[in-house]
């Protein structure tokens, strides 16, 4: 099985998984089964991490199994062997793989090829196990996702945007995009999504009225490094006090980290929800153990 992107994923199975993470955050270090005892898992990763990279390393080694990380500039894919050549060697010799790269195709290709567990760690279209997160995050705020208004803030066409907004229409939740014209999702993508909980708009302040969570993250991606000329689109588009003087009172901040300060949100209001913020990066573990379970069983 598998678990590439929220947009493949149902109401059901996100669900289910974010139930399943609940009980392994209650049961951390009492697990009543250990699914991936005698398994070695490959973590391959093109591009840097701290929390996903840590959080299945500690995931997977809870639930029993043993892992190899695999940097892109220690294998021959970084030398340019065929992900689908990759795929067919590592489909021989470990259970299953976590990958984070640039084009999401490889690690739909990793599994066509390959045929054992993998799990998408972050693709420049999805970063699906971060929407799990943030999700649970919400659930265990509010007791549930149920009357949220979500906003979700900053580059509305990255991964964290496109997997919100594949979350938000398989779970039924109202979410506000703002972002400038140029950083909205392309038609193609909103009529793929065709979901009437989706609103798009390029006016901050109409996402962040009202919203219970204001969702933000990095301005440039992972690859965009350096592009100026994209970043001082986003001027407008910080998460600041100001801004968020239009929310309900009793709204959550959530920020994926890494988070720079001062541009996609201020240090004030990155330590004012530090708490919400940190909790979601500990959730990282928990539901990517659910995933874990959830594809091996
Ligand atoms: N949020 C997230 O995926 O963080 P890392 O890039 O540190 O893994
Ligand atoms: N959109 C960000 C997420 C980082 C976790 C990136 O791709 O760099």
């Amino acid at each position: 099985m598998k678990f590439l992107s929220i947009e493949e994923s149902n109401a059901s199975e996100l669900n289910l998984l974010l139930d399943a993470a609940v009980e392994m955050k209650a049961t951390r270090g009492s697990h009543s089964s250990l699914p991936l005892t005698g398994q070695t898992w490959a973590i391959i990763f093109s591009k840097a991490s701290t929390r996903t990279r840590v959080s299945f390393e500690v995931g997977i080694r809870e639930l029993g199994g043993q892992l190899m990380f695999l940097s892109i500039n220690d294998i021959q894919l970084g030398r340019g062997e065929p992900i689908k050549d990759t795929a067919r060697v590592l489909g021989r010799m470990v259970h299953g793989a976590v990958i984070r790269t640039f084009d999401h195709q490889d690690v739909v290709d990793f599994y066509d090829y390959s045929q054992i567990p993998t799990i998408n760690a972050l693709t420049d279209a999805e970063h699906p196990c971060q929407i799990l997160a943030d999700l649970l995050t919400i659930r265990e705020k509010f007791g549930s996702l149920e009357n949220q208004k979500i906003a979700f803030i900053g580059d509305g066409d990255n991964n964290m945007s496109r997997s919100w907004i594949w979350a938000a229409k398989h779970l039924n939740l109202p979410l506000t995009v703002a972002a400038p014209e140029s950083c909205l999702p392309p038609q193609s993508f909103i009529d793929r999504v065709a979901s009437p909980n989706v609103t798009l708009t390029t006016d901050p302040i109409e996402a962040a009225k009202d919203a219970t969570v204001i969702n933000t993250d990095v301005w440039l991606s992972m690859g965009q490094e350096g592009q100026a000329e994209k970043e001082a689109l986003f001027k407008n588009f910080q998460v600041n006090s100001s801004l968020l003087s239009h929310s309900n009172p009793n709204h959550i901040v959530l920020h994926c980290l890494p988070a720079y300060r001062e541009k996609e949100i201020t240090e004030e209001i990155l330590e004012l929800h530090s708490d919400s913020i940190f909790q979601q990066a500990e959730n990282r573990l928990h539901v990517q153990k659910a995933i874990l379970a959830h594809i091996t069983s």
